[in-house]
């Protein structure tokens, strides 16, 4: 392979050897609209060692990285932080290549990578808080179980002060920089919030607490090197708050619609909501499912307080867009939300129902019985829906945890 794809220098001892997605637009649900990087990382310790991998088709771009700098073969040691095939899909052939002393992963990991690459190769299991010996420098391991699977560790480097986190802290964001300070903080706070809302919401209360832990671990930053996007190393204490906030989900004043129409009867509803809870003072975001992915939805639910949903009926369902970011919705396990459902129908008119047992099943306060129109809304279905936008919006108001 031509020698295209150079390393990038973190420190003199360590490089970032990973590979650049630029075109990936879809990461298991999750719509990627500016593509990912799978991050590895060479640390020129007198043991040599690979800190994860990347993901299969991206192999010789990996290997042209660590070429850059040394040859692949002389690595000693890899580190696999995470067992997701994003990172370790080419894990099997660098062992192969390579030829390790040893290969290194959490308790699970060791498990999960087995179960997952059916290697020959024994993966040494290290625990939390054990220190490994690379010679002149050392890894230190920080089991963080589910954040997002259940073999998700940190390795800390103390010599070079770099924590390597892997999904923690990263993006899905493709670029020529490697560095926080090289990129659009408003990029850089937009990609870090989705990346947070779809991948580790559910596991929010164990972010809160992983916070804790490295801060009273008495671990030094000067960089953070996730998996996914920018290495940080001018703005780590922003990005560690930003965690310690989205992990809150305290509620502000924006209230989410989100719709699957037919015949824009649901989506007139939707708009008279809209109306309604902005000029009570909520911030309305109105989302068609037509334009908006259900990653979208879950950016915007990050900080809202309310989220409010409608959807046509067809053949006495909810359309399967509706059902589709519920569903997926309902994995995230949003906290701390108030809700309400709407929709047209033709002459059955199920949808607003089954979306109000749904939200109710996601724990989610339900404020008012489900807005239902039969096929094209009048003047006094409008008025009606743009009631329940002020209701909402006064509810948000008066909410005690409002920020
Ligand atoms: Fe980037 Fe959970 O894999």
């Amino acid at each position: 392979m031509a020698d295209v794809y150079k390393a990038v220098k973190l420190t003199d001892r360590v490089y970032w050897v990973g590979a650049i997605d630029w075109t990936i637009r879809d990461f298991h649900g999750y719509t990627t609209h500016r593509g990912s990087t799978y991050n590895a990382y060479l640390i020129m310790a007198d043991k040599i060692t690979l800190v994860d991998t990347v993901k299969a088709p991206f192999k010789e771009e990996l290997l042209s990285r660590i070429a850059s700098v040394v040859n692949p073969k002389d690595i000693q040691v890899i580190v696999s932080n995470h067992s997701e095939m994003d990172h370790s899909g080419c894990l099997a052939d660098m062992i192969k290549l390579v030829e390790p002393e040893k290969v290194v992963a959490s308790t699970m990991g060791a498990k999960t990578l087995q179960d997952i690459l059916h290697l020959d190769q024994e993966i040494i299991a290290v625990k939390d808080g054990e220190q490994l010996s690379l010679g002149n420098m050392n890894l230190r391991f920080m089991e963080t179980r589910m954040l997002h699977w259940p073999d998700s560790m940190f390795s800390y480097l103390p010599e070079e002060e770099i924590l390597f986190s892997h999904d923690a802290f990263g993006m899905h964001l493709a670029s020529a920089e490697r560095f926080d300070d090289e990129i659009d903080p408003a990029i850089l706070q937009y990609e870090g919030a989705t990346y947070f809302a779809n991948i580790l919401l559910p596991y929010s209360p164990l972010v809160t607490r992983l916070l804790g832990r490295v801060g009273s671990s008495g671990m030094t930053l000067k960089y953070i090197a996730p998996d996914h996007g920018p290495v940080w190393r001018k703005d780590i204490g922003g990005i560690i708050g930003k965690y310690g906030e989205w992990a809150v989900q305290r509620p502000t004043r924006k209230a989410v619609v989100v719709y699957g129409t037919m015949w824009h009867s649901t989506e007139h509803m939707a708009r008279a909501i809209s109306e309604g809870l902005a000029n009570g003072g909520a911030i309305a975001r109105c989302m068609s499912l037509d334009v908006f992915h259900r990653s979208d939805v879950a950016y915007e639910i990050l900080d809202a307080g309310a989220l409010v949903m409608g959807s046509s009926t067809l053949n006495n369902n909810m359309l399967p867009q509706a059902a589709d970011v519920l569903t997926y919705l309902k994995g995230l396990r949003p906290v701390n939300l108030m809700g309400a459902s709407f929709g047209s129908y033709g002459w059955s008119g199920e949808a607003p129902g089954q979306i109000t047992d749904i939200l109710k099943e996601m724990k989610i306060e339900v404020t008012a019985e489900p807005i239902k129109v039969q096929h094209v809304p009048r003047e006094n279905d409008l008025a009606r829906c743009y009631a329940l936008g002020e209701d909402i919006a006064l509810q948000l108001r008066r909410n005690k945890e409002v920020a």
